[in-house]
């Protein structure tokens, strides 16, 4: 299968990437980092092609797009799991990073959807899966943006499925918990599972039906059920597993 993945540099889309290709799929991953990028094609090799692509950057996005195109890459699967989490509550609120995490996390997203949509549409077929987080469910200290990027992002994929339920395409969303990568900081609690895990359950979303789906299950379960908690309560309560972040 031809496969798309944005930010494969790092954490969970570099695994990810790995596993895809010992597979033998054709993947795609982009990033801007390029010498990881073109530290991962030498370690995995087989067949990934990979470009530097900035999601802040509409240009740089479509002159990616125009590449795919020209190689006929038209994906069959495409992961959308570049994210960021950009501190906006230091002092007051900072609108820049706010607006960067939306365009990040929202539009970084749905500008793919709507580019390879009309192929899926022609084909009758494809699967997108939007990587989104229990934060959609929850505001944090140190950004508003990115908890409401996160509920923006799973609310638009709620709606494409409502929209277009008989089109043979999957729109699937993959709320993660905790997961040891850059973007986690947090202590070593056994609740915090490895990027690599977090790989497999994406690969195994790919056998599944239009949906929204949570990982790890112990803590994302945990989480739904705390969501009587107030806010603050949980945050709190839950204090112990960021530990070591500043
Ligand atoms: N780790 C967790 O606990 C956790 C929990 C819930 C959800 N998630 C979600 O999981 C996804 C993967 O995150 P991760 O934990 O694996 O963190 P990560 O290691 O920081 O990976 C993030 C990836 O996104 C890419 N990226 C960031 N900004 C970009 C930009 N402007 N243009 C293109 N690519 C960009 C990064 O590549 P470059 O910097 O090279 O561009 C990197 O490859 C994110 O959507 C995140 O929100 C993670």
């Amino acid at each position: 299968m031809k496969i798309f993945i944005t930010g494969v540099s790092s954490g969970i889309g570099r695994e990810l990437t790995k596993k895809l290709v010992g597979q033998g799929h054709e993947v795609w991953g982009i990033a801007r980092r390029i010498e990881l990028l073109e530290k991962l094609k030498q370690e995995v090799g087989g067949k990934l092609k990979v470009s530097e692509c900035d999601l802040l950057d509409k240009s740089d996005m479509a002159a990616t797009v125009k590449k795919l195109r020209d190689e006929n890459f038209i994906p069959d699967i495409i992961i959308l799991n570049a994210g960021d989490h950009i501190e906006d509550t230091k002092a007051g609120l900072d609108l820049y990073a706010f607006e960067k995490t939306f365009d990040l996390n929202v539009t970084g997203a749905m500008f793919w959807v709507s580019e390879f949509l009309p192929n899926f549409f022609t084909r009758k077929s494809g699967s997108i899966i939007a990587i989104s987080s229990t934060s959609a469910y929850r505001p944090g200290l140190k950004s508003v943006a990115y908890p409401a990027s996160k509920a923006a992002l799973s609310m638009a994929f709620r709606g494409l499925r409502l929209k277009y339920p008989n089109k043979g395409i999957n729109f699937n969303t993959v709320h993660f918990g905790p997961i040891r990568t850059r973007l986690w900081a947090g202590s070593k609690s056994f609740l915090i599972r490895p990027a690599g895990e977090a790989a497999d359950f994406i690969i195994s979303v790919f056998q599944k039906k239009s949906g929204t789906f949570f990982f790890p299950f112990l803590s994302t379960f945990l989480f739904r059920l705390s969501l009587l908690l107030p806010d603050r309560l949980f945050t709190f309560s839950t204090g112990f597993l960021k530990k070591d972040q500043d």
